[in-house]
């Protein structure tokens, strides 16, 4: 669907802007989805919903998304939620002499995120069985559906809250392999999002047009579908004259 709200966001503006300064922070994730996380709550976010920062590590998302609720001054929090216990890669990749795979982070997720910890609720544990705040959600910013119980959740209990013409979905992991019942559900129930863009490297963006039943998202988890029907909506589509290579 084309709308101002929604080409505002596909001409991607933060693109001219100033990188984020997130100081001795270490993030996985690219300038640009910084800066996007920073003007989308900064130009975007009007105070309608929620906005959920889910997979924070050690709070780059955190510190991008608080920048720019700090710059609107609109009221207003962060609801950030990880498990801040290293995982094999992130110990071995971002440790350093910080931490090992395995190692509690939160200590170091607190001291990036100490100049902005009056916008930001922490929510410490499995998102499996986090308690979620009520209420709609304007931003999602999606970092963690790792695994098909966490995308099932995000979908049966988020996205019916998320508000028609308002509210975007940030998936962090679209633009890569790992993580198949993402494309999946998004595939599933694209009669209610609009694709908007593509930020570098990984994130791509998605605006709620028409709202989702409770129903349609329970519809769309992985868990309940057949393996057919996953098959059908992760299916590449045909390109015309293209060889094929590979058995
Ligand atoms: C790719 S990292 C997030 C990167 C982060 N957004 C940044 O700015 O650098 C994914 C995060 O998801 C978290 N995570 C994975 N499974 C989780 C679970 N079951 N509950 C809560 N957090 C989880 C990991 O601890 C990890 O920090």
């Amino acid at each position: 669907m084309s709308s101002v709200v929604w080409d505002r966001i596909r001409a991607r503006p933060w693109l001219d802007e100033p990188p984020v300064d997130i100081g001795a922070t270490v993030t996985m994730l690219h300038s640009e989805e910084l800066r996007m996380l920073r003007w989308l709550v900064r130009e975007h976010y009007t105070g309608a919903g929620h906005i959920m920062d889910l997979g924070c590590f050690l709070g780059g998302s955190t510190v991008a998304l608080a920048q720019g609720l700090q710059a609107s001054g609109k009221p207003g929090w962060i609801e950030t939620f990880d498990l801040f216990q290293a995982e094999d890669y992130a110990g071995e990749l971002y440790g350093g002499d910080q931490f090992r795979a395995g190692d509690r982070v939160r200590h170091i997720f607190d001291r990036n995120v100490a100049p902005y910890s009056r916008l930001v609720r922490v929510t410490d544990g499995d998102f499996l069985t986090a308690p979620l705040p009520d209420g709609p959600i304007e931003i999602l910013f999606v970092d963690l559906a790792k695994w098909h119980t966490l995308n099932d959740r995000i979908v049966e209990e988020l996205f019916p809250r998320l508000i028609p013409g308002r509210s975007v979905v940030i998936q962090q992991d679209y633009v890569w392999s790992c993580c198949a019942w993402i494309h999946v559900a998004m595939e599933k129930l694209k009669s209610s999002f609009s694709y908007l863009c593509h930020v570098e490297s990984a994130s791509v963006l998605f605006g709620l047009d028409r709202p989702i039943s409770r129903e349609e998202a329970s519809a769309a988890k992985w868990s309940v579908m057949a393996p057919g029907e996953r098959d059908a909506y992760s299916r590449p589509r045909s390109r015309p004259g293209a060889a094929r290579s590979g058995p």
